[in-house]
């Protein structure tokens, strides 16, 4: 039996292990990301899995085909989280594919395919500024100049993965071939409340948008906070200030753009001192690529003349950029009929947040199944969802899974 009660509890357990007391940190290759590994490592080797920790610091569980070696169904999500997070956000695609896998295990059901899960290391990218390492690796797109990307106390990503006890080098062996990955699926919690409010326990992603990731910085001149008259200042928090309202302003004004500026730090940051220097991050997403990079470059030129005017100087850095991942039809065919066998009402909706699928769509071809969340809210330590949706994800995922067909490459 899929247990969902099940899923909930580990999705608890996975919780567990935070850095933040009372809520929910867990970073990249962090000793709280170890113990959630060795805890989903022991859930996928009980469900009947060969399950290794890989080179990138991904969790990675298989379960053979009716014969060893067959090209594999890939699912899974990823196990780390932003700051101050709720539980459910890439855990829950983790733990639901480990719960099919027993379910398949427990009656002895192999397939003619292998399925793997993956609890990718490295989706949201808090602590190296860069997402999808674990996904992007094992995608064959991994860059090593991110192994030279820096944490908040200037660890560099390859010190933190020698420090884990990986070998860097060994990273280029996890990728995947086209051959080997029949197709990716991922469930995941929706982060949005539209199927809350079509009161629907589960939908069927059509495409994930695309994002560019910018950092800003900002250099003016600090000084005395009571002698330097107001004319004659060249502050940086007040250009970033007409910068942030700017990026706002370009959102609204294209339709189906989002815009945000989510990290922002000022230096010398004293009560009594003008700012002289301001470094503050720009996240751009939008269900088209030329939209996105559009508003890109409006961003760009506008924020560029509002620091000019306020002898400010600039330094705009592209930290990254992922286009949008179509998720495949034949995929998306198949998830609606698990959906509607279920007696559900099949929807269809886009995905406003990243995933992994954006990676893996360089080697497979993807498809994603949304879990209703209470309220929409993700990203934030009130992130919900009920116990009959965990159950309905699964049971959809769990039909996907047997009546999965992969189409000739
Ligand atoms: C990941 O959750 C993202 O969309 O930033
Ligand atoms: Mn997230
Ligand atoms: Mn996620």
């Amino acid at each position: 039996m899929l247990s969902a009660e099940r899923i909930m509890q580990r999705c608890d357990a996975l919780a567990r292990h935070s850095e933040l007391a009372g809520g929910l940190t867990r970073v990249f290759l962090s000793p709280e990301n170890r113990a959630a590994n060795e805890l989903v490592l022991g859930w996928m080797r009980e469900a009947g899995m060969q399950a290794k920790l890989d080179a990138i610091g991904n969790v990675a569980g298989r379960y053979e085909g009716d014969r060893p070696g067959l090209p594999c169904l890939m699912l899974g999500s990823h196990l780390d989280t932003v700051r101050d997070a709720g539980r459910y956000d890439g855990m829950l695609g983790v733990v639901s594919a480990i719960e099919c896998v027993a379910f398949f295990n427990a009656q002895k059901k192999r397939f003619p395919f292998a399925i793997e899960v993956f609890g990718f290391g490295d989706e949201e990218g808090v602590r190296f500024g860069t997402t999808m390492l674990g996904s992007r690796a094992i995608a064959g797109v991994f860059d090593e100049r991110n192994l030279q990307a820096t944490d908040s106390r200037g660890m560099t990503l390859e010190s933190a993965l020698r420090e884990f006890g990986l070998d860097p080098k060994k990273i280029p062996q996890v990728k995947k071939e086209r051959s080997d990955v029949l197709a990716y699926a991922e469930l995941h919690i929706e982060q949005g409340p539209v199927l809350e409010a079509e009161g629907l326990p589960v939908g069927v992603v059509t495409a994930i948008n695309g994002f560019s990731r910018l950092r800003v910085t900002l250099s003016g001149m600090a000084g005395h906070a009571g002698t330097v008259p107001m004319n004659l200042r060249r502050d940086a928090l007040v250009a970033a200030a007409g910068c942030i309202t700017a990026v706002e302003q370009i959102a609204r004004t294209n339709l189906d753009v989002v815009a945000t500026v989510g990290r922002i730090e000022a230096s010398p940051g004293a009560i009594n001192v003008i700012p002289g220097k301001v470094v503050f991050t720009i996240d751009i997403r939008a269900p088209r690529d030329e939209l996105r990079l559009s508003c890109v470059d409006q961003v760009r030129r506008e924020i560029t003349a509002i620091c000019e005017k306020r002898k400010i100087r600039i330094e705009i850095e592209n930290l990254q950029e992922l286009g949008v991942a179509q998720c495949a039809p034949w995929l998306i065919a198949q998830i609606e009929r698990a959906v509607a066998a279920e007696g559900l009402r099949v929807r269809r909706l886009p995905s406003g947040a990243g995933h992994d699928g954006m990676a893996l769509h360089a080697i497979a071809d993807i498809a994603m199944l949304f879990v209703r969340c209470k309220d929409g809210i993700s990203h934030n330590p009130a992130e919900s969802i009920s116990v009959e949706d965990a159950g309905a994800g699964a049971r959809v995922l769990s039909r996907f899974i047997e009546e999965f067909r992969a189409v000739p490459a």
